[in-house]
């Protein structure tokens, strides 16, 4: 029998309760598929940072690298809104991305027919809403040199982030853009800003070199602002969008909205040696600690861990089917319910999943 090692980094807030449920899907898996697991904690954000010091514990980075794959909550939350900037919770998680170089990060968005109402957006528009949002995520802004704030003896200040990207760097997240595309239903879009960035010169130029490889994948260009509009007024029109780190980031919580929550969406960070698979929501400081988040992010992001680090593919496909089969049973979390409606809380819903999931070995 093969045992997998995963890294559980639950973080702060509702990642720690969400995670937990993920858990309890893999080691159903485990035991319908005859698997071992193995799950190690470590600590990261604002955690790491109340135990330790530093937002990522000594050893964590070790314990991912010797992982098979990370499961990861979320980190950040208010209490640590004064720290300084570079010790905050999510330079955690940024240490991660860079270190293990896990510069292609995958989000799906996907509107279930059950919960084509949960979206603020009309039925018309959302209805078959289908699509990829592939971030580039160890570059650009986050990353890029020169950084820092410059204080002026008069009291001014002047700060500064750089936008640079290597060809290399564009080259391979466009060639994860196309090979994800041609697996789907062969149409690529990539996001830049090419009337004003240079930067965006240059990814532009690359994806086009690029693309004379992948002859079969339709591939188009939008700038980033007409993107943001056409996401929400025909997403249906999109498959995969490749785009770069800070656009990204806006984009994909913008297609969030389209899934009918941000409770809905998984993500899977690849490109390294071992991935890293997280709930785009944060860590909701709001509900944190009542046990009423939606833990279906993280159990599909467990999906995607299965799928992409593991190469357990029938047994993701068994995890989103039992998520498919507990939402058409009527279950929804408050953040997916209709107003006034039935709700269940994060680990009523993990145990239904959980009994689904059981039932599908
Ligand atoms: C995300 C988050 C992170 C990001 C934060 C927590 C650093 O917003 O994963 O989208 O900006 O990348
Ligand atoms: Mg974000």
């Amino acid at each position: 029998m093969t045992t997998w090692k995963i890294a559980v980094l639950p973080g702060d807030g509702i990642g720690q309760e969400v995670t937990a449920e993920a858990v309890r899907v893999l080691k159903t898996v485990g035991k319908g598929a005859g698997q071992g697991f193995e799950f190690e904690q470590a600590l990261v954000g604002g955690a790491a940072i109340d135990a330790t010091g530093a937002p990522l514990a000594p050893g964590a980075l070790d314990l991912c690298r010797g992982s098979h794959a990370i499961l990861f909550g979320a980190v950040g939350g208010p209490r640590w809104d004064a720290v300084p900037h570079e010790t905050r919770p999510e330079r955690g998680l940024l240490a991660l991305r860079k270190e293990l170089d896990l510069y292609a990060n995958l989000r799906p968005a996907k509107c279930f027919p059950m919960l084509v109402d949960a979206s603020p957006l009309k039925r018309s528009v959302v209805e078959g809403t289908d699509l990829m949002v592939i971030r580039e995520l160890t570059g650009g802004l986050y990353f890029g040199e020169p950084r820092g704030v410059e204080r002026f003896a008069d009291g001014g200040a002047r700060a500064i982030n750089t936008m640079a990207y290597t060809s290399r760097e564009i080259e391979r997240i466009a060639r994860m853009g196309f090979e994800v595309a041609r697996k789907r239903t062969k149409r690529l879009t990539s996001v830049d800003k090419v009337n004003v960035l240079v930067v965006s010169q240059l990814w532009r130029e690359v994806v086009t070199q690029v693309a004379r490889d992948y002859p079969d994948v339709a591939l188009d260009h939008l700038l980033v602002d007409n993107c943001a509009m056409a996401l929400i007024q025909r997403p249906t029109q999109f498959d995969t969008i490749v785009t770069e780190n800070t656009f990204g980031d806006i984009l994909s919580d913008e297609a969030a909205i389209l899934a009918g929550s941000m409770g809905m969406l998984p993500s899977a960070s690849l490109g390294g040696s071992v991935g890293l698979y997280e709930p785009v929501h944060g860590t909701a400081p709001d509900i944190a600690g009542r046990g009423i988040a939606n833990p279906i992010a993280a159990i599909l992001s467990a999906a995607m861990l299965l799928r992409y680090s593991l190469s357990l593919g029938p047994d993701a496909d068994r995890v989103e089917a039992a998520v498919l089969r507990v939402l058409e049973g009527g279950a929804r979390t408050a953040d997916i319910a209709p107003a006034g409606g039935r709700t269940v809380g994060t680990r009523e819903m993990g145990d239904l999943i959980v009994r689904e999931l059981e039932r599908q070995y």
